[in-house]
């Protein structure tokens, strides 16, 4: 029993043991036609999906789920939908577990152990596209909670302060996407971006951009997602999360 606190998302809920991924079948409930906040919600997945064609490691343990949204959205602003996402998310997260969780640019939940970051979660945004329009997304949410995890990640919960099961956690989650998904719809990107900001880890570190000579700074995001990096000589370059991979090195 999850206990929701949500007005919309998860009330149309989906659980299942073991799936191959809840993005997935996520994607084919929204063809199907489900409605704005229908949730999937695996214990396990044997096919979990992760960004850039990657795999998801899904053992048991961790929060795997999936969120069916439907906004007015015009295709060049789709990447929003992620930052939406990732705020609400780590947002959330932090207030749950009293942990720092913040973000990596542009989808990573991370936490600082010493001058490195350790993933403790990410955020693949899926869309379903018609024409020019998009017909609706699919946003997943993978967290290491108490699943077993490589070396250079970290789980989240030895680092809260409350000793929860994953049903609170995922109850959280999704009241925090919530609240930052009408939080959008009611006070824009601006805020949304400025919200993200403030998680976001990489402020005011030094990175080289392809195509721009010398080091740049990272100072931000802008509204569609992009990265904004100043250079010494006063140039601002914005680059889109295909060009450039951030390390878990700070
Ligand atoms: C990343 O690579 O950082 C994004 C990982 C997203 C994983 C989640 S787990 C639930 C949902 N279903 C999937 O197959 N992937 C996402």
């Amino acid at each position: 029993q999850l206990h929701l606190k949500t007005e919309t998302l998860g009330h149309g809920f989906h659980l299942y043991e073991r799936i191959d991924s809840t993005n997935r079948l996520a994607m084919e409930f929204l063809r199907e036609g489900a409605a704005e906040g229908t949730t999937i919600l695996a214990e396990q997945q044997t096919g979990g999906r992760g960004s850039n064609g990657r795999q998801w490691e899904s053992l048991p343990g961790g929060l795997y789920l999936s969120v069916i949204l439907r906004p007015q959205l015009k295709l060049a602003d789709i990447f929003q939908l992620t930052l939406v996402a990732a705020f609400g998310v780590a947002q959330s997260l932090g207030r749950l577990t009293g942990a720092d969780v913040r973000l990596k640019w542009p989808n990573d939940l991370v936490i600082e152990q010493g001058r490195r970051l350790a993933k403790v979660g990410g955020i693949l945004t899926e869309t379903r596209i018609q024409g020019d329009r998009l017909a609706g997304a699919v946003v997943g949410i993978g967290i290491n909670w108490d699943n077993p995890v490589p070396a250079e990640a970290a789980r989240l919960k030895p680092l809260s302060r409350r000793d929860l099961d994953l049903a609170p956690v995922a109850a959280a989650v999704l009241l925090g996407l919530e609240q930052s998904y009408q939080l959008w719809h009611q006070r824009g990107i601006e805020r949304i971006v400025s919200g993200y900001e403030r998680y976001l880890v990489n402020l005011g570190q030094a990175v080289e951009v392809p195509g721009h000579d010398g080091q740049g700074r990272i100072i931000g995001i802008d509204e569609r997602g992009a990265l904004r990096v100043l250079f010494l000589d006063g140039g601002e370059a914005l680059v889109m999360p295909s060009e450039l991979r951030l390390g878990y090195a700070l």
